[in-house]
């Protein structure tokens, strides 16, 4: 067990939410309508037609649930902004009721010593933007920018680290070419756009806030080939450009891999000139999501399949049709996800290696397994060793000269997880869907001890 892992003073002791997930409230105080309002009302998009109108109650509940992190020790807590309580339309009128509840919540965490790590984009569109278009219209891009600065202008003096998109993979990819996320769509080249302006909204939001601390999300995979056959390598090489470097090259380098443009082969002229530019604004700190480790195969062709791939409606991977992923032999979490610590290990090297330097944290890892509430305990043994060899990734990454300076377990509380609807938790702490109550889970009592070990030497 982690216990005697030290890692250094100020190293940052996290857990993550993000507002659609665990807010509900949907209709309180001018909320406006999101991308996932009404995706999880459409039949068959999400398992058992789970929608998060309640959620975990957390827009009524934040007061406890700070008070639980505080109990925890947590001296970080990273959560998101729901952009349609600020700004209902997604243009236009701010809606001053929403940014005070952050302003409460910021308030709160200020008060037990927790720095509040804000993600602008967690997506959660305004349901008028995607009317419009979303994010394959390059007016997207600009609209979040005027959000990002509204946001910024009321909560910079309480918030530690602002940052601009979570996982923008995820939101362009699963949005736009699997449809397995919100909102459904199913035009691989609309997704290609969609990253793009995702990322030119992220530069956009970067250089419009100028703020005293600001960072980009990435969700980064280890990808390793089946085999050393040249197919197998030139799959590794494909998925490891579309998932990895097209992000990480053009927030770091100002540039998108050469490799991947010509992989996808299409028309880029929605690219102008100078947006490269603008998406390589500089930046403080890089969040890395951190889950598992895909192993890939150019042989057999076919879609992504395996139970490693993780969507089950189509290959999210635009251009790398023939490409297949293969289970890698390792024990896997609810999800299905392979567990390898190994991974994380060697993502974190591999940013700081082949990048400028920046300081990096790992802003979201953990897992999903079926836990089981009896006599007011979750024996959860299986998270507890997860979080501990992931750790220790940690330390090692450090020890091998990776400025790492947070870690942020994914996630503080059981909530709705997207497709998966509330089947999958991913807590430190159990909730119960119906009667809203928070137990920890015994991961949450090993994590706490890590932190209060640590932070006792501050
Ligand atoms: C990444 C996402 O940011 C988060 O919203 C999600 O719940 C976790 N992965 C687990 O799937």
């Amino acid at each position: 067990m982690s216990s005697h892992l030290r890692f250094p003073p100020g190293f940052a002791w996290g857990a993550a939410t993000s507002a659609y997930q665990i807010e509900g409230a949907v209709s309180d105080d001018g909320r406006g309508v999101s991308i996932w309002d009404t995706f999880t009302k459409r039949p068959g998009r999400v398992v058992g037609g789970h929608h998060a109108d309640v959620a975990i109650d957390h827009y009524h509940r934040y007061r406890d649930d700070v008070a639980v992190m505080a109990d925890l020790g947590l001296s970080a807590y990273r959560f998101s902004v729901s952009w349609p309580r600020i700004q209902p339309a997604g243009s236009g009128a701010f809606n001053h009721k929403g940014l005070d509840f952050y302003k409460r919540l910021c308030d709160e965490l200020l008060a037990r010593g927790i720095d509040p790590w804000l993600t602008l984009y967690h997506w959660d569109l305004p349901q008028a933007l995607e009317d419009a278009g979303g994010w394959p219209e390059r007016d997207t891009a600009y609209r979040f920018a005027e959000y990002a600065l509204c946001v910024h202008d009321a909560l910079k003096d309480h918030v530690h680290t602002f940052s601009t998109v979570n996982e923008p993979w995820c939101a362009a990819f699963l949005g736009y070419a699997s449809g397995e996320h919100a909102p459904g769509r199913r035009e691989p080249d609309s997704a290609i756009r969609a990253a793009h302006h995702l990322n030119l909204a992220h530069g956009l939001a970067v250089r419009a806030m100028n703020a005293r601390r600001v960072g980009g999300c990435v969700n980064l995979y280890a990808i390793t080939p089946a085999t050393g056959s040249d197919a197998d390598l030139d799959a590794a090489r494909r998925i490891d450009g579309l998932q990895n470097r097209f992000f990480l090259d053009a927030l770091l380098l100002g540039r998108y891999p050469e490799d991947v443009l010509a992989d996808l082969g299409m028309d880029t002229g929605f690219i102008h000139d100078g947006d490269l530019a603008t998406i390589n604004a500089p930046l403080d700190v890089l969040l890395v999501n951190y889950y598992s480790r895909f192993t890939v195969s150019g042989a057999g062709g076919g879609k992504a399949s395996a139970a490693a791939a993780p969507t089950e409606t189509g290959s999210p991977w635009v251009g790398s049709e023939h490409v297949s992923f293969v289970n890698g032999g390792r024990p896997v979490t609810a999800m299905g996800w392979e567990i390898d610590d190994a991974g994380l290990l060697e993502v974190l090297q591999r940013v700081a290696r082949d990048y400028p330097a920046i300081p990096l944290v790992v802003s979201e890892n953990g897992a999903a397994f079926d836990d089981v509430l009896k006599d007011g305990r979750v024996h959860d043994a299986e998270r507890t060793a997860y979080l501990d060899c992931h750790l220790r990734a940690c330390r090692e990454a450090i020890d091998a000269g990776v400025p790492l300076q947070g870690y942020f377990a994914w996630s503080l509380m059981d909530n709705f997880e997207w497709a998966w609807g509330y089947g999958k938790r991913f807590g430190l702490v159990h909730v119960d869907f119906e009667t809203q109550e928070r137990v920890l889970k015994d991961s949450a009592r090993w994590y706490s001890q890590i932190i209060r070990q640590n932070r006792r030497h501050e």
